[in-house]
């Protein structure tokens, strides 16, 4: 079976030291290996994207391959992932053989299947990223699944560690109010790859808005593994106290999954709180701003904020092509 990039919970924190180390090669220009020369990639979208997508194709360029780019119901088929459906429905091809044929094609794929923010039980087992891994013979990397984006996740780790140096560092993981429900594969992975990486984690978010109960058990063993702390609070303004990462992100509730209107309802009194604004950055210690974008200027962050020198999020996204260089590289080794 090839190996694959699904989550950093599948990487040694060695090996995403290495992938680190690699991208900021890839960044200074001390890298100019093309493993990817005369081979393609399939990068296949069934969500909208600005940065995954322009990264990954340019990132590919810059390996010396070529980007074949499918959109499932747009340029190419409607897909189904159960296994032994009776296709009688909607959709016209089974992933069993979209993958195989494209493996055939390409020596790498990159998938992109958000959250449909329906069926919690189902969608936290991430099936359709799941049945990708499962068909195919190529590498897979995961471009943002239901419940993970770790691309995203190693370029946070990399800013971080770019902006403030090496070394343990205070970081806030902040739930902002949003008008809808989003998915939390963003937040899942900041928090999972900053516990790995040995960073004391605060996790911020009003009642009802907890991220999955495995992953947290899972994001307090790897922080004790790496001899880091995790703690959670409802208090959205002491969680800014003394951080100096503060990363912001929306994501819907678990116990209202599946119903939007019934989550929006919820998080209205938190409007006017839970946002990332200059008196709660004025807590911190020097803290830089993240957010993976693309974001609701003065709803998840005001403009003051986003606008600073604290403000690192343009940054951010252009290490999302460093990484994946790096993350490519390997994975075709
Ligand atoms: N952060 C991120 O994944 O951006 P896109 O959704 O634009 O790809």
């Amino acid at each position: 079976m090839p190996r694959n990039f699904l989550t950093t919970a599948d990487w040694t924190r060695e090996e995403l030291e290495g992938l680190l180390l690699r991208a900021v090669r890839f960044k200074r220009g001390e890298d100019l290996q093309k493993p990817l020369a005369g081979r393609s990639v399939a990068l296949v979208f069934f969500n909208p994207s600005l940065r995954t997508r322009a990264s990954m194709q340019v990132g590919t360029y810059e390996l010396g391959g070529n980007a074949v780019i499918l959109e499932p119901g747009g340029t190419s088929w409607t897909l189904e992932h159960r296994e032994g459906v009776v296709m009688d429905g909607d959709k016209t091809e089974h992933v069993k053989e979209f993958v195989r044929v494209l493996a055939r094609y390409a020596s790498l794929l990159g998938v992109r299947t958000f959250a449909a923010l329906k069926d919690w039980k189902e969608e936290r087992q991430d099936p359709v990223l799941a049945a990708f891994a499962r068909h195919s013979e190529v590498p897979v990397v995961n471009l943002e699944s239901a419940m993970h984006h770790p691309c995203q996740a190693m370029a946070d780790m990399m800013t971080v560690r770019e902006k403030l140096g090496e070394g343990r560092k205070k970081v806030l993981l902040t739930w902002a109010w949003h008008p809808k429900p989003l998915p939390m594969a963003v937040p899942n992975s900041f928090a999972l790859a900053a516990a790995q990486m040995g960073h004391d984690l605060t996790i911020a978010h009003p009642p009802g808005y907890e991220l999955d109960e495995d992953l947290i058990r899972e994001i307090n063993s790897r922080a004790f593994d790496a001899g880091a702390t995790v703690s959670v609070t409802h208090d959205v303004e002491e969680a800014f106290d003394g951080q100096q990462v503060v990363y912001a992100k929306s994501w819907g509730s678990k116990e209202f999954y599946g119903s939007a209107a019934a989550d929006i309802e919820e998080r209205a009194p938190y409007r006017s709180e839970w946002i990332v604004d200059a008196s709660k950055m004025a807590r911190t210690d020097g803290g830089i701003f993240m957010h993976c974008l693309p974001v609701r200027r003065n709803c998840i962050v005001t403009d003051d904020v986003l606008d600073s020198d604290a403000s690192v999020v343009i940054d951010e996204a252009e290490n999302r092509l460093h990484v994946q260089k790096a993350i490519m590289a390997e994975l075709l080794k």
